[in-house]
C-alpha cells in the first residue's frame, strides 16, 4: 500500500469510460487506501482511479478541514441521481492538468447514489465546493475532464495549456526520461 503516481494529461488513460466495481474486496480496500493517501499528499480535494491508472468506478472526494475526519467521501460505483436548476460558476483544477485552473459552471447541488468500500450502498445530498468535487471526480469515471465543459475563451485557453502538456510529454518520451 502507499502512494501511487498521478497519470497527467494526456495519458490515455484519462479518457476511459471506466467499469463498474464489482467484486468489495481487498483490492478495493487497498485502491481507496492507495488513493486517499496519494489525494491528501498531491495535496487535492477529489481523485479518481483512472486518474491513479485503475479504470474502475471509485473517486475519493475530502473538501474539508484535515482536522475534520468526518469529511472524507469514499464513492464506489456513484451515480448522480438529481441535480439543482440553480448553477454556480467557479474556479477548478486537476491534479492531471498541472498549473491550469478555470471557471465551470456546473449544478449547485446534487443528490448522489453510491456503495462504499464495504459494498453498503447510500445516498448523499451535497451542495457547493463539495457538489463541485463530486461533479468533477464523476466526470473522470466517463473519462470527461473539466477543460471540456468550457467554451469560448475559456476553452481557447485550456487548448493552449493542453498543447504545451501535450509537446512537454512527447519531449519527456523523446528523451528517454521516465
Ligand atoms: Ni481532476
Amino acid at each position: 500500500m502507499g502512494l501511487r503516481n498521478i497519470r497527467l494529461y494526456p495519458d490515455p488513460v484519462l479518457r476511459v469510460e471506466c467499469q463498474d466495481v464489482e467484486a468489495f474486496d481487498e483490492d478495493l480496500e487497498e485502491l481507496v487506501h492507495d488513493m486517499v493517501a496519494t489525494m491528501y499528499d498531491a495535496p487535492g480535494i477529489g481523485l479518481a482511479a483512472p486518474q491513479v491508472g485503475v479504470t474502475r468506478r471509485v473517486a475519493v472526494v475530502d473538501v474539508g478541514s484535515d482536522t475534520d475526519e468526518q469529511s472524507l467521501l469514499v464513492l464506489v460505483n456513484p451515480e448522480i441521481v438529481q441535480t439543482s436548476d440553480i448553477t454556480s460558476v467557479e474556479s477548478e483544477g486537476c491534479l492531471s492538468i498541472p498549473e491550469f485552473s478555470e471557471k465551470v459552471k456546473r449544478p449547485e447541488e446534487v443528490r448522489v447514489h453510491a456503495s462504499d468500500v464495504t459494498g453498503e450502498e447510500f445516498e448523499i445530498e451535497a451542495s457547493g465546493l463539495c457538489a463541485r468535487a463530486i461533479q468533477h471526480e464523476l466526470d473522470h469515471l466517463d473519462g470527461v475532464l473539466f477543460v471540456d465543459h468550457l467554451k469560448g475563451l475559456r476553452r481557447e485557453r485550456a487548448r493552449r495549456h493542453l498543447k504545451r502538456l501535450q509537446s512537454y510529454a512527447r519531449t519527456s518520451d523523446e528523451s528517454g526520461a521516465s
